[in-house]
């Protein structure tokens, strides 16, 4: 009877498993890096949606610093389709690649030295589903969609910390890069409606954290050929003729209006050849992935990625994944892109979420780089001051070893207040530029608002 009993437990405990609700596990030693790794890093699934259908992978890397007390980022990555390996890896996070020996067939990694992990504890997520390791378990589950991902990333975010109850008392905030800009604050909204609702546990939220962010698809787009004229890469005259003709709008111009089309086609030919994501960048193909291309090292992470090695450390789930992808290309967005069969870009603009985060305590900082052309700081300036707040501290330098790192400008209204902050020569990944002042901005504005004492 009773070895029957047991027979049976073992059986139900063996369900549980296989029907992989949720995972984690703490990684000691990943492939490539020498040693133990010298900071708390967890791995794992959290199921979200009907029956846990979307399996959601993620990093968790403790801040080295004070894990109790430090905040609690939750950072989606942008495109939207790209891992959140990249962030971990190339932008903020605790490791990144020795170029030097990666080049000569041996992938090594590094410590960063600036990785946001020296002052917050960081969540970074493969969403939405079929990014990077998170995966569905029905078709249905498969498709997605920006509203969707508000949803999933919510409901991921409020199952790991009922998993991880430790991290319920940290200051929360969301943040992400590009395209979850449209996302982001969308989440941020959700907690502190649900939280107004009584929901429990509350979460600690305090606010968002945005790196070069799409907010509006129309301001954004339409702002790069402002942004073309400041950075002097198309003259005078052949801005002050386009505005002209196109009415200031050069996304939806009227096929007719030949004025517009032609005056468009002169500021194409000037910046075709131009890097967005940093103007001073080269242009890298395929055939051109030389070390001067930063993100050749996508070959890297390609060929980390998809070592099995590399899967077992860090307990992605064997034989679900054919190929590790940077970017899932099916549900990458560019501009008048179409919803695919996987993906619906069903919300056009977050403006109308930020004007909903002015009533709750919220803190948001927007961080732009000034030499990025694909969410140029001109079209941040301009939603943001759409929001007419009034301006708690003027535009100004702000310093890092003493030179000005950029520049900054606060506004404030109640219980919310909002800093724009630009990183001078940064671009679009910010943090890939300009590692020092990325960390700098980031840790100055969290401890000026985390800390009252002000440390
Ligand atoms: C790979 O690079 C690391 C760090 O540069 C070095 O310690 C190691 O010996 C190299 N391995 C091979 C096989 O060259
Ligand atoms: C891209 O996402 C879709 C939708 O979830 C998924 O079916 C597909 O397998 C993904 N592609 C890759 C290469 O991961
Ligand atoms: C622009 O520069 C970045 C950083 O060097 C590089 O990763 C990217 O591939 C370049 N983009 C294009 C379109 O060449
Ligand atoms: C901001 O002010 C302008 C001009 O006064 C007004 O047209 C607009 O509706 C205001 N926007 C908001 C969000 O209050």
């Amino acid at each position: 009877m009773e070895s029957k009993y047991i027979t049976l437990s073992f059986f139900i405990i063996f369900l549980h498993f296989i029907t992989f609700s949720n995972s984690k596990s703490i990684v000691k030693d990943l492939p490539g890096f020498d040693g133990h790794l010298p900071f708390t890093l967890e791995t794992g699934y959290v199921g979200v949606g009907e029956d846990d259908a979307v399996q959601v992978f993620y990093y968790f890397v403790e801040s080295e610093r004070n894990p109790t007390e430090d905040p609690l980022l939750l950072y989606l990555t942008g495109g939207p389709g790209t891992s959140g390996l990249y962030p971990f890896l190339y932008q903020i996070g605790p490791l990144s690649f020795n170029f030097e020996s990666s080049w000569k067939n041996n992938i090594t990694l590094e410590l960063n030295p600036n990785s946001w992990s020296k002052a917050v504890n960081v969540i970074f997520v493969d969403l939405p589903v079929g990014v990077g390791f998170s995966y569905a378990k029905t078709w249905e589950a498969s498709r997605s969609s920006d509203s969707i991902v508000t949803l999933h990333s919510y409901k991921f975010l409020r199952k790991w910390l009922i998993e991880n109850p430790r991290f319920l008392s940290n200051p929360l905030y969301i943040s992400g890069i590009s395209y979850m800009g449209i996302i982001v604050p969308n989440v941020a909204l959700e907690i502190y409606n649900d939280n107004e609702r009584g929901s429990q546990p509350q979460l600690n939220i305090k606010g968002c954290l945005l790196v070069s962010p799409l907010t509006d698809k129309f301001i954004d787009f339409n702002s790069r050929i402002e942004a073309a004229h400041r950075l002097a890469l198309i003259s005078d005259d052949i801005y002050q003729a386009t505005k002209e003709t196109c009415h200031g709008n050069y996304i939806d111009n009227d096929p007719e209006n030949t004025l517009c089309s032609s005056n468009l086609e002169h500021v194409d030919e000037c910046t075709n050849g131009i890097n967005f994501s940093n103007i001073l960048d080269p242009l890298c193909d395929e055939t051109n992935m030389k070390p001067t291309c930063r993100e050749a090292a996508n070959i890297f992470i390609d060929a980390w990625a998809n070592n099995k090695d590399v899967q077992e450390a860090l307990n992605v789930r064997e034989g679900i994944i054919e190929k590790w992808e940077f970017t899932n290309t099916s549900i990458r967005y560019n501009l008048d892109k179409e919803d695919t069969i996987y993906y619906s870009y069903d919300v056009f603009s977050s403006i109308a979420d930020h004007q909903q985060l002015l009533t709750k305590s919220c803190q948001v900082l927007i961080i732009c780089g000034d030499h990025d052309m694909t969410f140029p700081c001109v079209g941040q300036e301009k939603w943001i001051s759409s929001l007419n707040l009034s301006i708690e501290s003027p535009w100004e330098p702000w310093f890092v070893s003493k030179q000005v790192a950029g520049y900054q400008m606060t506004y404030a209204q109640s219980q919310y207040s909002l800093k724009f902050a630009t990183i001078k020569g940064a671009g679009h990944s910010v943090a890939l530029y300009k590692p020092k002042e990325a960390f700098a901005m980031m840790d100055r504005w969290l401890a000026s608002h985390t800390y009252s004492s002000g440390s």
